[in-house]
């Protein structure tokens, strides 16, 4: 009964799926909002959020000014998002549509900035979304994976216990991250520090 319940925070479906794409606007609210500040979007970003749930990160990188994209592999979380974004959608700043992080529906490189909050974990074939999404940046162009569960570097689990016991995610550590994105073609790899210790935010960049 929970294993199912919390399925839908891999894969949001149905009327459930909507209340956790709705709850989680909410949980995740803390870490990214701050986040969204650290990285600094400007209305010259052009910005795809992939995994974008019930869409709060995309409502908040519009209010910056940014064009902003979303995918998610989820129907149900697609329509929370779009309801989420309903005013900046008809004002076409906003776009939003049903994509797998592995198949991205772009061509060329048209992003400055490609955001993952709290989703990697989920990812098929992970190393083979980072080559994608390589792909879509621009040269120069940022992409910030942001998680609230990883792995420390000496292989400690920082992620609640009931998480980790029925969702099968894949936690990864810092160091693994940027083995990943290096491999992916990433130029460098920051981590960005904020002032709530729970998160782990990795940045990268691909190069002018
Ligand atoms: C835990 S929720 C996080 C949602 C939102 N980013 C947030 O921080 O509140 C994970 C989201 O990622 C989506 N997702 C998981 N794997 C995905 C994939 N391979 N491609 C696109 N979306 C994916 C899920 O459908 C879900 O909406």
């Amino acid at each position: 009964m929970l294993k199912k319940l919390l399925a839908n925070c891999r894969k949001p479906t149905g009327f459930i799926g909507r209340l956790f794409a709705g709850m989680m606007n909410w949980a995740h609210g803390p870490v990214t909002r701050e986040v969204v500040e650290l990285l600094a979007v400007t209305p010259e970003d052009v910005v795809l959020d992939i995994g974008c749930g019930g869409g709060a990160a995309i409502a908040l990188m519009a209010g910056k000014g940014a064009k902003v994209y979303g995918v998610d592999y989820s129907e149900t979380s697609v329509a929370k998002s779009l309801a989420t974004n309903r005013e900046a959608v008809r004002d076409g700043r906003v776009e939003i549509q049903v994509a797998d992080a592995l198949r991205l529906p772009f061509s060329g490189e048209m992003f400055t900035l490609v955001t993952a909050f709290e989703t990697t974990y989920f990812w098929e074939n992970i190393q083979e979304c980072f080559m994608r999404i390589h792909g879509v940046l621009r040269p120069g162009g940022r992409f910030a994976i942001t998680l609230e569960g990883w792995k420390g570097e000496n292989g400690e689990i920082n992620c609640p216990k009931v998480f980790v016991d029925n969702l099968a995610m894949n936690l990864y550590s810092e160091g693994e991250l940027r083995e990943l994105l290096s491999a992916a073609g990433f130029d460098s790899v920051s981590p960005l520090k904020g002032t709530w210790r729970k998160w782990l935010c990795v940045m990268a960049f691909k190069r002018r």
